[in-house]
């Protein structure tokens, strides 16, 4: 089996453009391989596209082990960014790193990622030093962006500086800019050595990053910045209103022939 990428491969793709997707399953992560994206991030965006939620903030750290899981058996060679979810790491180093070691144990982990510019910087120095890679998260952090902050744009100069540098020194080895104004992001991306990987941030970013539901089509409430490539949802609406359709006119199934088919007589694998 092939090794997966590792955060070092991804620290070494500073200046390169590269993709980056959200998957929360084995189907979609496989797909995200498929299509040649080798580094997938199992986002606790889960909580609103997946599970239903309206925030990020009722994600618990066994959704993520679960899913985490699910994601890095789907794919066998992308390295898997875990997010660490609301409450599991903010109040000690200790919590911290307990939830990324729980993350690399049990959640498919090969490296973490948590919201927070100079206030986490001491959290992501105590797991870079328990051996575990950190992906940090600037500009606007959802999980307590629902609570109070919001989601707009952000421009504050000094600020993004300061928490961009705070990450970098305290071991980051790449860092989300969500919705930071373009030119700032364009500085930051300047600025630092480790890439910077844009969601609503403009071109100039070195990675960018999407939620696989906004980019399929899945999902109703996708943010403006978003593409979608695909209408996943309506097809699905579609197809399973032609299957409704057929039972309840009694064309499928079809009625069993005198010899059953190999796969019949042999049983099937659910
Ligand atoms: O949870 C998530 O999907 C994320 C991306 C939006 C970057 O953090």
């Amino acid at each position: 089996m092939s090794r997966r990428v590792s955060a070092s491969e991804i620290a070494s793709r500073k200046g390169a453009a590269f993709p980056v997707i959200t998957a929360y399953d084995a189907p979609f992560a496989r797909c995200a391989e498929a299509a040649g994206i080798d580094v997938i991030l199992v986002g606790d965006s889960l909580g609103m596209v997946v599970l239903g939620y309206d925030s990020t903030a009722q994600v618990e750290l066994a959704d993520m082990i679960r899913h985490g899981a699910a994601a890095a058996r789907g794919a066998q060679r992308a390295h898997v960014i875990v997010d660490m979810p609301f409450g599991t790491y903010e109040a000690s180093d200790e919590l911290a790193v307990a939830t990324a070691v729980a993350l690399v144990k049990h959640g498919g982990a090969a490296s973490v990622k948590l919201e927070g510019g100079e206030r986490a910087a001491p959290r992501i120095r105590a797991i870079v030093a328990a051996g575990i890679p950190v992906c940090a998260h600037i500009g606007v952090l959802p999980q307590t962006a629902s609570l109070g902050n919001g989601f707009r744009l952000k421009r504050e100069r000094e600020l993004l500086l300061r928490d961009a540098d705070a990450i970098v020194e305290a071991g980051a080895f790449a860092v989300v800019l969500e919705m930071v104004e373009d030119a700032l992001a364009a500085e930051i991306t300047q600025r630092i050595a480790i890439p910077t990987i844009g969601i609503g941030s403009g071109p100039r970013c070195d990675g960018q990053v999407l939620v696989l539901h906004d980019v399929l089509g899945l999902f109703e409430d996708a943010p403006p910045f978003a593409k979608q490539y695909a209408t996943l949802g309506a097809d699905a609406t579609a197809a399973l209103r032609a299957y409704a359709n057929d039972v309840r006119a009694r064309t499928f199934p079809a009625e069993r022939t005198a010899t059953a088919s190999p796969r019949d007589a042999n049983g099937y694998r659910p």
